[in-house]
């Protein structure tokens, strides 16, 4: 049996799909997820999504699924993470097959906001949150203003809102990790944050909504991203911090002869996203292919090198 769970006075969405979902708990409405959250005294861990969910998600939910803990996935795509122009618009919405995905996977508490719940004095009025410069204004940060406060925004209405124990983020945003990882430190929020590597594809590309975006040519090249990445990477384990930035023009070179658009490739120190230093360092990268933004990044540890299908 499936159901929406609503509270008094609020009007639950025609979404007939969603219902034939089998026992799954779709929460749309504070109340309701707030009844949930009081019945429950075994731990909550929570996977915040923008639905579109792909293998990669299930990795975080099964990560979130370890010793007993209730999983609750959140799925809302949030307006304030997304510049003009951006594809916010575009964005893939397919709740119901995500929670089809997720009842097959042993998931069964799904919390839905709408924007006006997660927003409710508008998105011009809300309150916000400026996450620090040094972790915020580079790599991701210099394409995409406004990204990560918009993150940290919903990310702390949904921590609000959902009140877990834990909560688990993919690798693959990993200045968005480090990010979410400082916010619950500054404002003391008592709240797990576990990390969860990235899930690829056979072929390396790293998993992502935005791959749908690909047409078959793009879809085709793309795994060279990856491939560059790891190549680049892999030079970097064996050199001295001083030549890194010589390589990085390299990869930019590489990427820009597979006909990638780059934004960025900048090796940084993975703890505090500053220079490189030699002692725990990743590659990050972005790059347009077509009109579809990819992001990627690699440790500089053997292990991350991911075995490839030819
Ligand atoms: O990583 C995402 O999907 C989003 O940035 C998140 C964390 C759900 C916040 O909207």
């Amino acid at each position: 049996m499936s159901r929406l769970f609503a509270g008094a006075g609020f009007q639950v969405p025609e979404s007939p799909l969603v219902t034939e979902v089998a026992d799954l708990e779709v929460m749309t409405d504070l109340a309701a997820l707030r009844r949930w959250r009081t019945a429950l005294h075994d731990p909550v861990h929570f996977v915040p999504t923008m639905g579109n969910l792909h293998a990669g998600h299930l990795a975080l939910v099964d990560r979130a699924a370890c010793n007993g803990a209730i999983v609750l996935v959140s799925i809302f795509v949030n307006p304030a993470q997304f510049s003009p122009g951006e594809d916010f618009e575009r964005y893939p919405r397919t709740l119901e097959r995500d929670c089809r995905m997720l009842s097959e996977h042993g998931c069964n508490h799904v919390w839905a906001p709408g924007v006006e719940l997660m927003y409710p004095l508008g998105q011009q009025q809300r309150f916000r949150i400026q996450p620090p410069s040094g972790l915020s204004s580079g790599l991701c940060g210099v394409h995409r203003p406004g990204h990560f406060e918009g993150v940290c925004d919903a990310v702390m209405r949904l921590f609000w809102q959902v009140r877990p124990d834990r909560a688990v983020f993919g690798e693959k945003d990993f200045q968005q990790l480090l990010i979410i990882r400082k916010l619950v430190e500054d404002y003391a929020v008592p709240i797990g944050i576990d990390a969860v590597p990235i899930v690829r594809e056979a072929d390396g590309l790293a998993m992502s909504s935005r791959n749908q975006y690909l047409d078959l040519h793009q879809r085709r090249r793309a795994p060279g991203f990856y491939r560059t990445l790891a190549d680049f990477a892999e030079r970097a384990r064996h050199a001295d911090p001083g030549t890194f930035q010589s390589l990085e023009r390299s990869a930019l070179e590489r990427l820009e002869k597979l006909e990638f658009h780059p934004e960025y490739v900048e090796f940084r120190d993975a703890e505090t996203l500053g220079p490189a230093t030699g002692r725990n360092d990743r590659l990050f990268a972005a790059v347009r292919l077509g009109t579809t933004r990819l992001i990627d990044n690699v440790a500089l540890t053997r292990q991350n090198v991911a075995k490839l299908e030819n």
